[in-house]
């Protein structure tokens, strides 16, 4: 890294993908400083910072440039600067690594507290907003919130899972896609609003640096898209995540290999697939591209993933809150808004909701299960 200014960048959610990528923001050297807000895992990362067992760049030690135990503490320590530099006491970037989960917590009104406005002088963009999460519609409550801070859209394909706190282990992948988000379809920048091309200008200029910072700390496979191109990412990753994750709860704990070499099974998670590939290029008015894997493809890779559970089956399991509405409400509310309907789609939506509603009725009914919402 060359830039010359000082970046200051803070991840909100120090789990696996969080510590994983702020580990390797620092690792090309350069002005960058990463800080960390904690929860958990808080006292472990601030007495001993991060020990990283990683399969592609093996195993080193992390300390992140500050920790902080949550984001009012951040809001008022701040990113510690010169006083000179012109952003004083401002965070360049805010990256979101926490799991996705709007129908528990608004995360926009959590890190409101450490998100700058733009500088009336147009120096300082305003932080960036970077949400590196599953699902869609992650970005609508930090853009209807913060209007005019540039925010930065990413989905990675990783493997990786903090073992205990502060020891995060990544299994394989790294890559990372990412595109600025203005509305998610771009129509503003089409239809000539200069504050939209402004806000698009100032996203695009982040997501280059932003692989330039990865690039620099060895991620070979970080992706720049446009706007609806990165939108198409994560709906074809939604292909997977939208198929296997409630069909493993729903079918009572089933790993993805078996799922796929079942004969019924499989003509239903081919079936949502197939929903979500048809549905996606119509919602956003470009189809996908060709180097994007079809649902066949996805399939017969899935039958030798043996011994790997979704996430969200891990979730249930461990009686953590599901990412339910970014993985199945969100699609299909978004694809109804556009005339489009998803039956696949909702009926799980709809009997995974039920079926959590449930199970935490039956915790609430006995007080000594505390639930973890
Ligand atoms: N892990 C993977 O292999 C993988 C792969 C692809 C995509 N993803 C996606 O990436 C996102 C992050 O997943 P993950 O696996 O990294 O989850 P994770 O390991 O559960 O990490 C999330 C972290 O966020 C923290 N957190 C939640 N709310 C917070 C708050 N208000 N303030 C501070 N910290 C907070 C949690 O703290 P506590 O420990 O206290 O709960 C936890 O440490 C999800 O959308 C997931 O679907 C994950």
């Amino acid at each position: 890294m060359n830039s010359q200014r000082e970046i200051n960048i803070i991840y909100v959610g120090a789990g696996a993908v969080g510590c994983f990528y702020a580990s390797r923001m620092v690792q090309g050297g350069g002005n960058v400083r990463v800080s960390m807000v904690c929860r958990s895992n808080y006292k472990a990362v601030k007495e001993s910072g991060l020990t990283m067992q990683t399969r592609n760049f093996g195993d080193y030690h992390f300390i992140p440039h500050r920790v902080f135990p949550n984001v009012q503490v951040a809001a008022s320590e701040g990113p510690d600067v010169a006083e000179s530099a012109s952003n004083s006491g401002k965070w360049d970037y805010v990256v979101v690594t926490t799991k996705a989960l709007p129908d528990i917590v608004d995360e926009s009104r959590t890190i409101a507290p450490i998100v700058s406005p733009p500088s009336p002088d147009g120096k300082f963009p305003g932080s960036i907003i970077v949400l590196i999460q599953n699902g869609v519609g992650v970005e609508h409550l930090h853009r209807e919130r913060f209007p005019q801070n540039p925010i930065v859209s990413a989905v990675t394909v990783i493997s990786a899972e903090q073992v205990s706190h502060g020891v995060v282990r990544q299994n394989r992948w790294t890559r990372i896609s990412i595109g600025a988000f203005t509305d998610g379809i771009g129509d503003r920048l089409v239809s000539g609003d200069q504050k939209a091309k402004q806000l698009h200008k100032a996203g695009e200029d982040a997501v280059a640096e932003l692989n330039n910072i990865w690039t620099a700390g060895g991620i070979k496979d970080v992706e720049m898209h446009d706007e609806k191109g990165l939108q198409l990412v994560r709906w074809h990753k939604l292909t997977i995540n939208a198929s296997m994750n409630p069909s493993a709860v729903l079918s009572g704990g089933t790993g993805n290999a078996r799922m796929s070499l079942d004969a019924e099974l499989r003509r239903h998670l081919q079936g949502v697939m197939d929903e979500i590939f048809a549905a996606a290029p119509s919602i956003l008015g470009r189809p996908f591209p060709n180097s994007l894997a079809t649902p066949e493809v996805i399939l017969k890779s899935t039958e030798r993933n043996t011994g790997s559970k979704p996430s969200m089956l891990l979730d249930w399991e461990a009686d953590r809150p599901l990412e339910l509405e970014v993985i199945l409400g969100n699609p299909v509310r978004i694809a109804r808004s556009k005339g489009v309907e998803m039956p696949r789609t909702q009926s799980l939506y709809a009997l995974l909701k039920m079926a959590q509603t449930r199970k935490e009725e039956r915790k609430k009914q006995q007080p000594n299960k505390q639930s973890k919402l």
